[in-house]
């Protein structure tokens, strides 16, 4: 292919210099039928189109989407608008009715500083909405899109302006079941009712660095969720509301969360990763037999979280052999604990335990020390 257009290019060059000399050349800047995309105007794309399902709009120069933008485009399945620099707003109902549509994606729009509320409406088959990497300050209103799908998920990514979830914020969305999957945004703080009137199957609120505060009431009026992941975060404590429902928590390289709350609020937790020297010193002092084994060590582990906090060293584990990041893993009748290194590639078991629920007997304890990290990478 090379070679021909090789041999092709004295033929091809006095055809493509003017190409190349236009000063907005840009090669994947295509505007797909039946839109219109005028520079710095407003897209339109009117319907019926007989079987298009698919509409991707990329490197556009358009600088709204309009009420009605898609009307009558009642095929298609999935919207997606990205890599577009000019695009600043989007109005009211832009999305509208479209009673096929299951995914849109608005991506890589980072003028887009505008979603009006009521942007996205009566849209019951939509299953993903994804807005990553744009300028908007608010969270976008979803909460009339009225979808019936089970398991919908929203993705709100890399938003570094939005900095606050409101109350209600997810209320009409879904009524079935939903995953949030809420990372890398500007958020502070999340309000009290955020997720009222939901049902949560998953909460990802991961490497929003800046997020400080969950009101006690964040979960309140919602169901769930099963799996929160608060990774990289600033949250220095959970709501005590809510947490029953929570079987999976994951709270890696979240360095103010020096407290739990009591493991009794944690009715249903079957697996933690937590992040923390402090945690595997927890284990340094090995319960006597007759404790209630799996709540007290949860207790000590809060407090070990508070006395070496902001310490993330090897110093405070030099005693105890465990390296800096550790997976705790409790099950009704089995705590298995393993100690691992991120630096280096060294996998370390510290300890594993079996607990018979009933005698709260410590049947096995390893110490040992490998090198299963390559296996890993
Ligand atoms: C959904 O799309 C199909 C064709 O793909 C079409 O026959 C049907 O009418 C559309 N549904 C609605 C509600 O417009
Ligand atoms: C959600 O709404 C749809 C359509 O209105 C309905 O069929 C379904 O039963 C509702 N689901 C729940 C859990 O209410
Ligand atoms: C929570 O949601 C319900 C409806 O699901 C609503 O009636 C109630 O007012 C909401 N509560 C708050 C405090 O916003
Ligand atoms: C362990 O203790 C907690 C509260 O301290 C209690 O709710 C739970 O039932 C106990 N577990 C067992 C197996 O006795
Ligand atoms: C918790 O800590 C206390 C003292 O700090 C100690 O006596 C007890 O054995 C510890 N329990 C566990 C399960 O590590
Ligand atoms: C932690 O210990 C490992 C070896 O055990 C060492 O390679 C590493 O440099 C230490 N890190 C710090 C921050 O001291």
């Amino acid at each position: 292919m090379r070679r021909r257009f090789h041999a092709l290019r004295p033929l091809l060059a006095p055809l493509l210099l003017p190409l190349l000399l236009t000063p907005r050349a840009l090669p994947r800047a295509h505007c797909p039928e039946p839109c219109s995309c005028p520079p710095d105007g407003a897209l339109r794309c009117p319907g019926p189109w007989a079987g298009l399902t698919l509409l991707s709009l990329t490197y556009l120069p358009i600088k709204l989407i309009p009420s009605q933008a898609f009307r009558g485009l009642n095929e298609v399945v999935k919207i997606e608008i990205s890599q577009s620099d000019s695009l600043e707003k989007i109005e009211a109902n832009a999305f509208d009715n479209l009673l096929n549509l299951s995914e849109i994606l608005i991506q890589n729009t980072k003028n887009l500083v505008y979603i009006e509320p009521g942007a996205f409406r009566n849209l019951p088959r939509l299953k993903y909405l994804s807005i990553c990497n744009t300028g908007i300050q608010e969270l976008p209103d979803v909460t009339k899109i009225f979808s019936s799908e089970f398991n919908f998920i929203l993705e709100i990514c890399d938003n570094l302006h939005i900095t606050t979830i409101p109350g209600n914020a997810f209320q009409g969305m879904n009524n079935e079941s939903i995953t949030l999957k809420l990372y890398g945004n500007g958020f502070e703080e999340i309000q009290s009712h955020a997720f009222n009137g939901t049902t949560l199957i998953s909460l990802e609120l991961k490497e929003n660095t800046h997020l400080e505060k969950m009101h006690n009431g964040a979960f309140w009026g919602a169901t769930g969720p099963s799996i929160l992941d608060i990774s990289s975060t600033k949250l220095q404590a959970l709501p005590s509301y809510g947490l029953e429902s929570i079987h999976t928590l994951i709270a890696t390289s979240s360095y103010s969360l020096k407290k739990l709350p009591s493991r009794e609020k944690f009715t249903n937790l079957l697996d933690a990763t937590l992040t923390y020297p402090s945690h595997c010193c927890a284990f340094r002092n090995l319960p006597t037999k007759e404790q209630n084994f799996s709540f007290s060590i949860f207790e000590n582990f809060s407090k070990q979280c508070e006395s070496t906090a902001r310490r993330p060293n090897n110093e405070t584990l030099s005693n105890t052999n465990c390296p800096p990041v550790f997976f705790f893993l409790t099950l009704p009748a089995l705590v298995w604990m393993v100690c691992r290194s991120p630096s280096i590639n060294s996998f370390a078991t510290c300890g594993f335990f079996l607990i018979n629920r009933k005698h709260f007997w410590l049947e096995s304890l390893v110490a040992s020390r490998g090198s299963f990290g390559d296996k890993r990478r």
